[in-house]
């Protein structure tokens, strides 16, 4: 595996895969890698030739300062992580790297970030957009992965591609839970040992949750989430919302949609977790 820190080098290899007409993947992450991330780059080596993993922490999609300082970095277990699973680039770029001037581009995918996560971190959305298009644009993959663990990032990012009209392939890809449920992420690592048992409360309450959904009314359901969550000592939730999966806008009746996804935003402690679970799919 190759390590590259500048866009150019980056476009040189590439420039060489590509003559040799091999398809190009990329997976975009901030680093702190774990078995979700593995599981999108695994994807991404099976059903390619060449699999670019872009980390980088980027600063203009966090909107809490101490947020981004305490962002985990651990560049080399990254790397060894990445070698390991098979990905041919790593793509590890500066701040300066990615942003040489001041990025003042608008973006907007309303309604899609006008909700949910785009309401709660205002600007955060636009910033990804950002980062991702000059990803895009630096890598010009086939195609790209992301997880629908962040399933409204998902949907932006099939919009941002629809809007700039990027010949680029959107693949989402499953949650990937630890044993006991709770839906991997990198900010896990920076909870207490008391954090983590009450994290459990959220992947318990959205699956018990698909058995109560069967017998309860739309709006009974999403009370009976909301409760759950306010009833755990140490969680503080910021939204539960049950929403169409393309509109991402919340619905009232089980029948409104055949695509319907619950979407939790809360506080553990000082650390803000999202999760989400689907009760009908298309
Ligand atoms: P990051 O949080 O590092 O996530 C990188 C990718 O891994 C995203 O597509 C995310 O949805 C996916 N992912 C994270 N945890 C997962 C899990 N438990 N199961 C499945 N997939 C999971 O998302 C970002 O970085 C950034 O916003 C980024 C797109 C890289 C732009 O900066």
């Amino acid at each position: 595996m190759k390590v590259v820190s500048t866009v150019k080098e980056l476009k040189a290899l590439l420039d060489s895969y590509r003559s040799e007409g091999k398809s190009i993947a990329l997976v975009p992450t901030m680093g702190a890698l774990h078995a979700g991330h593995a599981s999108l780059v695994e994807r991404a080596v099976r059903e390619n030739d060449v699999a670019v993993v872009s980390i980088f922490v980027n600063p203009t999609q966090f909107n809490d300062k101490n947020d981004l300082k305490n962002y985990p970095r651990t560049l080399e277990a990254d790397c060894a992580l990445l070698e390991r699973v098979g990905a041919s680039i790593a793509f590890a770029p500066s701040v300066e790297e990615m942003y040489p001037s001041e990025d003042t581009r608008q973006f907007s995918f309303e309604p899609l970030d006008t909700v949910m996560e785009g309401a709660c971190r205002p600007g955060h959305f636009n910033g990804v957009a950002q980062i991702v298009s000059k990803l895009f644009y630096a890598v010009e993959p086939d195609v790209a992965y992301f997880g629908e663990k962040d399933f409204q990032q998902l949907a932006i990012i099939r919009e941002m591609v629809r809007q700039l009209a990027l010949p680029v392939e959107i693949a989402g890809c499953p949650i990937v839970r630890e044993k006991d449920g709770l839906a991997m992420s990198s900010r896990n690592t920076l909870l207490s040992a008391e954090e983590r048992e009450r994290a459990l409360a959220i992947s318990r309450t959205l699956f018990s949750s698909l058995d109560y959904a069967k017998e309860h009314s739309l709006a009974e359901t999403k009370a009976f989430v909301e409760e759950c969550i306010d009833n755990t000592a140490g969680l503080d939730l910021e939204y539960f919302q049950i929403v169409d999966g393309n509109s991402l806008q919340e619905i009232k009746e089980w029948g409104d949609s055949s695509y319907v996804v619950g979407c939790i935003a809360l506080f553990c402690g000082k650390i803000r977790l999202i999760d989400n679970i689907k009760y009908k799919e298309d």
